[in-house]
């Protein structure tokens, strides 16, 4: 296959086939928990939205799906700490059980917000699904309920995850090469 990105890539983490294998498991356990439950998907744009695409069809649940903006990055590497709702819910939450399905669970500032601000809008549930889940640079008391896969400390892009909205159409999961963003950052 053709690729002018994979010279930009470090080394895989994940392959496709086992992203595709962990996300089925994710989504028979998503099952197992909510098929009784008419759960509303809640997924965080941009980065949620080849995961969220797999994880539907990987739960084949009777279910609804909706997105939000949520934007902590200045297109850097780094968290600035503010989140910014950079578009809204379209439908109402009240006393609908959740699942919100996220790419990365990083420094915790979105999710934490993200909770917070579903639970004041009368969610009765808020299950956090993330692919990825980055412990070692927690700075808010927040856990994932289901975690894809625990990443060590490097930026990571493909499979929804970009850098500067680029890389997200790689279809594995690799670390970006250091050099990339620090041509960017100086
Ligand atoms: P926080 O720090 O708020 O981060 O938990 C969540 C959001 O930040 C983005 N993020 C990343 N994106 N590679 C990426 O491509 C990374 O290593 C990374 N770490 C955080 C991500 O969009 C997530 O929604
Ligand atoms: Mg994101």
């Amino acid at each position: 296959m053709k690729s002018n990105m994979e010279q930009d890539i470090l080394k895989v983490l994940y392959t496709e086939e086992e992203i595709k294998a962990r996300v089925q498991e994710m989504g028979d356990a998503l099952y197992d928990q909510f098929h009784d439950k008419n759960p509303l998907f809640v997924g965080v744009l941009n980065g949620c939205f080849i995961f969220m695409a797999d994880l539907v069809r990987a739960s084949q649940m009777k279910s609804q799906l909706e997105f939000i903006g949520l934007s902590s990055y200045q297109n850097g590497v780094k968290s600035s700490g503010v989140v910014q709702i950079t578009r809204d819910l379209q439908s109402d939450i009240h006393g609908r059980n959740l699942i919100v399905v996220e790419d990365i669970l990083d420094s915790g500032n979105t999710l934490a917000f993200l909770k917070k601000y579903l639970l004041a809008k009368g969610a009765a549930t808020v299950n956090i699904v993330t692919l990825l889940d980055k412990p070692s640079r927690r700075e808010k008391a927040i856990t994932a309920d289901i975690a894809g896969f625990i990443v060590p400390d490097e930026f990571v892009v493909g499979y929804g995850l970009d850098y500067g909205q680029q890389y997200r159409n790689i279809p594995y999961i690799g670390v970006l090469k250091p050099q990339v963003y620090e041509r960017n950052e100086e």
